[in-house]
């Protein structure tokens, strides 16, 4: 019985797939802002996802607020997400939340903008210094071509973030390497946003001297200055040569359109982190600091990596509707298989119930035999045996009778101390098997053998009833009638 209820509950968890469970992480995703570029990040990560089913992703954004993204972090830590992966707005100001989470035993994974110290456990990130040079490179090529002092107009990022000020940095110090005329740098901050670095860009337009060159911190405030510039009094579309950075495909299509020059490759590498996040998990070796490299991207390099953006996005949108197909099937399986369970657990109950059925029929008849049968059994067996005993004591008896017919000690003593019984027990006994008394039996059995005396022998009436004990042959004659119903002379 046992036997029966492991094997089911084990068939049952191999059915449910529960012995055999995965185990699920669950992955905080602090995003400071939501642009095109950290949309791009959030879709490779996506994607990358599908190679790892055993991760979810919990995505939340700070909009640009330190304060908030400290607060989304802290309620990452609450609900004990299994590791978090953070982006931060300030870096420091985000610090100490990614501090208390990496405390908290989380593995954190710090994207694109580094936090001091060394409390995470691994960074993948672009080199912002880097960048800072290339935009510096382009600056000097474009005085070399215009053989002048440019004037140049800087759209930094958000005062205090990483990439602004490192790429800030990153300009200034390569500018200074070079010897000879210098170009003039103003900056202003358009705080990553189009909108922002247009409405700079225009107040800036309107108010000072004339500008060469711009460079944006990224590509949406590249694009938003070419607006400026198309709508600012005394200049005109194109009239300023402008570098972006990120190249994301907005900022591709608008160097392929002219709205801008060129612009720096600043990878997101959503992909990779998903990969470090699923090795962290899985306790494999794993690259600590990733900095990702960068690289000018101008007109000719523009198109053909626009045309590998959609592709890829084609093979995304392809691997959306396989993805949407197998969901549909997992449903289908899953629908079955619950079915199946369904059908199980019934078929399972019914089993129960009928086994119970059974024992509860089978005690009652064991009980009906116990009372009635047994005891009738026991008896009839009783009787049985009483009736071995009778026929063997009756044979006995016969045996003794008959050996002693001619002996006038034959009485009830003589058989008592033949079969050592009492008187009681002989009385008892013999009436028992024969039906008669003792002395009748003995009489019945003397005369039984003198009517074959008579009947086969010359032995006269009166020898015969001497031969058998008989008192008289007057007596002998009168029992003789009594047995046979005619007189001994009468045969
Ligand atoms: C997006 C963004 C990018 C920029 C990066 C730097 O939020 O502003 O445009 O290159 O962040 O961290």
């Amino acid at each position: 019985m046992r036997n029966i209820v492991i094997r089911f509950w084990a068939i049952l968890m191999i059915l449910t797939g529960c012995s055999a469970h995965q185990k699920e992480y669950r992955i905080g995703v602090s995003q400071c802002l939501d642009d095109a570029w950290r949309q791009k990040m959030n879709a490779e990560m996506e994607r990358e996802l599908l190679l790892h089913p055993e991760m979810t992703l919990s995505h939340r954004i700070a909009y640009g607020s330190n304060e908030r993204q400290c607060a989304q972090i802290d309620s990452f830590i609450a609900e004990r997400v299994d590791l978090l992966i953070v982006s931060p707005n300030v870096a420091e100001e985000v610090k100490p939340a990614v501090t208390r989470a990496y405390r908290a035993g989380i593995p954190v994974i710090v994207a694109d903008r580094r936090v001091s110290g060394e409390e995470w456990t691994a960074f993948i990130g672009g080199d912002n210094y880097q960048v800072g040079r290339l935009m510096a490179d382009w600056i000097l090529s474009v005085q070399a071509e215009q053989k002048k002092a440019l004037q140049v107009l800087e759209v930094a990022g958000l005062p205090g973030s990483t990439p602004a000020t490192l790429r800030h940095q990153g300009m200034l110090e390569r500018l200074a390497e070079v010897d000879g005329v210098q170009p003039k740098i103003e900056s202003v901050m358009g705080a990553w946003y189009k909108e922002d670095a247009y409405r700079v860009v225009r107040d800036y337009l309107g108010t000072h001297a004339h500008v060469d060159v711009i460079v944006a911190h990224n590509d949406l405030m590249a694009i938003g200055a070419a607006e400026a510039v198309r709508d600012s009094k005394g200049y005109g579309e194109g009239s300023v040569r402008i570098m972006g950075v990120d190249g994301i495909r907005l900022g591709l299509q608008a160097i392929v359109d002219g709205t801008i020059e060129c612009s720096a490759t600043y990878s997101s590498r959503g992909d990779m982190i998903i990969e470090t996040a699923s090795r962290i998990l899985a306790k494999q070796p794993f690259v600590r600091d990733t900095v990702l490299e960068t690289m000018l991207i101008d007109a000719n390099i523009a198109s053909p990596m626009l045309v590998q953006i959609q592709a890829r996005l084609h093979d995304l949108e392809t691997l959306h509707i396989v993805q949407l197909q197998s969901e549909s099937r997992w449903q289908q399986i899953q629908y079955g298989r619950t079915m199946l369970i369904a059908s199980l657990v019934l078929v399972g109950v019914f089993f129960f119930l009928a086994l119970g059925f059974l024992i509860y029929s089978q005690r009652k008849i064991n009980k009906e035999i116990k009372r009635d049968i047994l005891p009738q059994l026991e008896e009839v067996q009783e009787a049985i045996q009483l009736n071995h005993k009778d026929v063997a004591f009756g044979e006995r008896l016969k045996q003794i009778v008959e050996d002693h017919l001619s002996d006038p000690n034959l009485n009830v003593e003589f058989l008592g101390r033949q079969l050592a019984l009492s008187r009681t027990q002989i009385f008892r006994r013999v009436k028992t098997i024969t039906g008669k008394g003792p002395l009748d039996y003995i009489r019945e059995r003397r005369l039984i053998r003198a009517d074959e005396l008579l009947r086969t022998t010359d032995m006269t009436i009166q020898q015969v009833a001497l031969e058998l004990c008989f008192s008289s042959p007057g007596y002998f004659t009168k029992c003789y009638k009594e047995q046979f119903g005619h007189l001994p002379s009468q045969r």
